[in-house]
C-alpha cells in the first residue's frame, strides 16, 4: 500500500495550482491536522509549501537533495520505485538490494545512495563511488525469466542509461559490449548484474547502475582518467542527480514492459544502434588465437557476434579486444 506522504506528494504534483486543504484531507482520508503535519514533514525534507488562505497549499520549490521524497515527487512509473530506499553512505547498494530481494521485497524496489564506500565493479573491482558526484543505484527485478537469459536483463539497462543520455543532452553515447557506456570513448557509466537462480528459474535479478555524473574531470581518478570520465566533464553541465534518476526509473520501466511484451528482439535492435564499434573491425583474442574482426551485434544469450575475413561468424562471450 503507498504511503499517505507518497500519495500527497502526487497529489500536489498533478496540480499546478492550489490544492485545498479539505480537497487534500477529503482524497487522502485524513483529517486536515494531519494534512498539515505532512505539510511540515515535507518543508522538513526541503520542500517550500506556499499555503494561503482560502486557496490552499502548492509546492513552490523541491529540494536540491537527494531523498526517497524527492525522488518520488514527480516520479511517473506504476510499478519501479515505488519502494525505495536512499541512504546517504552505504558500502554498496548491491548488498542492501540482495538483504531487501531476501527480505521478499517486491519486483521494482530500488535503493540509491549518495556515497558507497565498497562500491562494487565487475569482475570484483572496486567502483568510485564519491559523494554526491553520481548515482549509485541498485534495482531489484524479479523476471519469470531462466538464467540463461539473465543477460538480456543487463543489456537492456544499458540501453536505457542510452536513452536517457541522449534525451538528456547533446552527448552520443555507445554501449561498449556487455555494458559499459562510453562518450568520447570513455567509460561514465557502468552496470553490474547479480542473480539468485534455484531450479533453473530466476528468483530475482540485482541491477546495480552506476553513473559519474557531476565529477570535474580532475575529480576523476588520475590511473583511469585516460579511459573514464563523467557525463559533466563531457557535457560541461552539471547534472540533477534527483531528476536523472527519475528519468532512468522511468525510461527503465517502459523499456522493460516494452521486452516483455516483444521479447529480446526488442531489446537487440536498440542495443546495436548504440554499439560501440558495431560494423567495425576490430582485433580479438581468445586463449586459442588472435585475429581481425568485424563485430555484427549481440545474441538472446548475450554474445557478441564477430565475423572474421572470411565470413564466419563466432559468438563470443569472454575475450580480449582491442577497442
Ligand atoms: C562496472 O564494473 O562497470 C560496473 C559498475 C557498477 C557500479 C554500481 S554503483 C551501484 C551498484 N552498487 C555497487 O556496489 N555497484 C553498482
Amino acid at each position: 500500500m503507498e504511503s499517505t506522504r507518497n500519495r500527497l506528494i502526487k497529489l500536489l504534483n498533478q496540480e499546478d495550482n492550489y490544492i485545498s486543504g479539505q480537497q487534500l484531507s477529503d482524497h487522502l482520508n485524513i483529517s486536515r491536522t494531519a494534512v498539515w503535519k505532512h505539510m511540515k514533514e515535507l518543508e522538513k525534507d526541503g520542500y517550500e509549501v506556499e499555503a494561503v488562505q482560502r486557496k490552499g497549499y502548492r509546492i513552490i520549490a523541491s529540494p536540491d537533495k537527494t531523498s526517497e521524497n524527492t525522488i518520488h515527487w514527480g516520479l511517473s512509473t506504476s510499478w519501479i520505485g515505488h519502494q525505495l530506499h536512499h541512504y546517504e553512505e552505504v558500502d554498496s547498494t548491491q548488498d542492501i538490494v540482495h538483504q531487501l530481494a531476501k527480505q521478499g521485497k517486491p519486483h521494482g524496489t530500488v535503493v540509491v545512495a549518495d556515497e558507497q564506500i565498497k562500491g562494487k565493479g565487475r569482475m570484483s573491482r572496486p567502483w568510485h563511488s564519491p559523494k554526491g558526484k553520481g548515482i549509485w543505484m541498485s534495482i531489484l527485478l524479479r523476471p519469470e525469466l531462466s538464467p540463461v537469459q539473465a543477460p538480456q536483463i543487463t543489456l537492456l539497462a544499458a540501453t536505457v542509461l542510452a536513452k536517457v543520455i541522449t534525451s538528456q543532452s547533446q552527448l552520443i553515447p555507445f554501449i561498449k559490449w556487455p555494458n559499459d557506456i562510453l562518450i568520447n570513448h570513455k567509460k561514465v557509466s557502468g552496470i553490474l548484474t547479480e542473480m539468485q537462480a534455484e531450479h533453473d528459474q530466476i528468483q530475482y535479478v540485482a541491477i546495480g547502475i552506476g553513473i559519474n555524473l557531476n565529477q570535474s574531470a580532475e575529480e576523476i581518478p588520475v590511473d583511469i582518467r585516460h579511459k573514464a570520465s563523467s557525463l559533466r566533464a563531457e557535457s560541461k553541465e552539471e547534472w540533477n542527480i534527483t531528476s536523472t534518476i527519475q528519468e532512468i526509473l522511468k525510461q527503465f520501466e517502459s523499456t522493460y514492459d516494452q521486452y516483455a511484451a516483444e521479447g529480446f528482439n526488442y531489446v537487440k535492435e536498440i542495443w546495436e544502434t548504440y554499439g560501440y564499434k558495431i560494423g567495425e573491425k576490430v582485433t580479438i583474442s581468445t586463449m586459442r588465437r588472435t585475429w581481425e574482426a568485424t563485430l555484427v551485434g549481440i545474441e538472446p544469450d548475450g554474445a557478441l557476434i564477430a565475423r572474421d575475413s572470411e565470413g564466419k561468424r563466432e559468438k563470443l562471450y569472454s575475450a580480449e579486444i582491442q577497442w
